[in-house]
């Protein structure tokens, strides 16, 4: 078996651990983000996926890999532009840019990774807490996260009748990169945000690569919305 997963933003961050992970376990991984994923023996596919023009490159990368022996295709959307931004004034371009990042990409990526789609093969989509509910100030980002449970859901539907499944993973508070420039410097924040789960402490970037491992490899989870936030206090 010859086993690939594309993460998108597996440079940093969540995507960076489920790059670990997946690598450990096996499988042969393509990372598609702007800077490289730091996990040996991946395949970087380096571009930005605000831009244009990004989709031969990737579709290169699946074919080498589907060429090199049968097995499972999973692909993670990952990668996310999380913008200060809010519902009354936000430019249009501006959120333009975000959904191509953020909804657009998944969608093209949908569609190039399908003829590869072999059964036990997977498309899962990484959403938010803010998939589900809206706080003040990130309205882009509510918005396409919200966008990407609509699209995991059509996406389990349109997929009936084939052996590939689908689930949208939704993190609470994690530790990563995107965080830390959210919350800005103050330990004080930091620590007030990790009050926020009933466990008093961030999400590591490597739980949530696991609920991703364990999505790809399960495939009762299908249509799923898995939320993985270490039980969120509600304020
Ligand atoms: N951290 C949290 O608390 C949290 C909570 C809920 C949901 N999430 C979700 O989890 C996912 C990963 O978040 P994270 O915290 O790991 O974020 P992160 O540390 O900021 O990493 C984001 C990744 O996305 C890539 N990316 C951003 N813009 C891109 C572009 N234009 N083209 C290609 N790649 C791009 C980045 O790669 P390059 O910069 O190298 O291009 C990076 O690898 C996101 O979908 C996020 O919404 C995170």
């Amino acid at each position: 078996m010859s086993d690939q997963v594309l993460i998108t933003g597996a440079s940093r961050g969540i995507g960076r651990a489920a790059a670990e992970r997946f690598r450990k376990e096996g499988w042969r991984v393509i990372n598609v983000s702007r800077g490289p994923c730091p996990v040996p023996d991946v395949v970087n596919v380096r571009v930005d996926l605000a831009e244009p023009g990004w989709e031969p490159a990737v579709e290169a990368a699946l074919r080498d890999g589907a060429s090199q022996g049968p097995g499972r295709l999973c692909v993670v959307h990952n990668a996310a532009l999380y913008e200060h931004d809010d519902a009354l004034s936000m430019d249009a371009d501006h959120l333009r840019r975000v959904l191509e990042v953020n909804v657009v990409a998944p969608l093209v990526l949908n569609r190039l990774a399908r003829p590869l789609l072999t059964d036990g093969s997977s498309l899962l989509y990484v959403s938010s807490t803010l998939g589900e509910k809206a706080v003040k100030g990130v309205a882009s980002y509510v918005t396409t996260k919200h966008a990407l449970i609509g699209m995991m859901r059509a996406t389990c539907q349109d997929l009936a009748g084939t052996q590939v499944h689908t689930a949208c993973v939704c993190p609470g508070f994690t530790d990563t990169e995107m965080l830390r420039e959210h919350l800005g410097a103050d330990p004080a924040v930091r620590a007030s945000v990790a009050g926020m789960t009933t466990f008093g402490r961030l999400i590591t970037p490597e739980e949530i690569a696991g609920v991703l491992y364990t999505c790809a490899t399960t495939p009762v989870l299908n249509g799923a919305v898995i939320h993985a936030n270490l039980g969120q206090i509600e304020r």
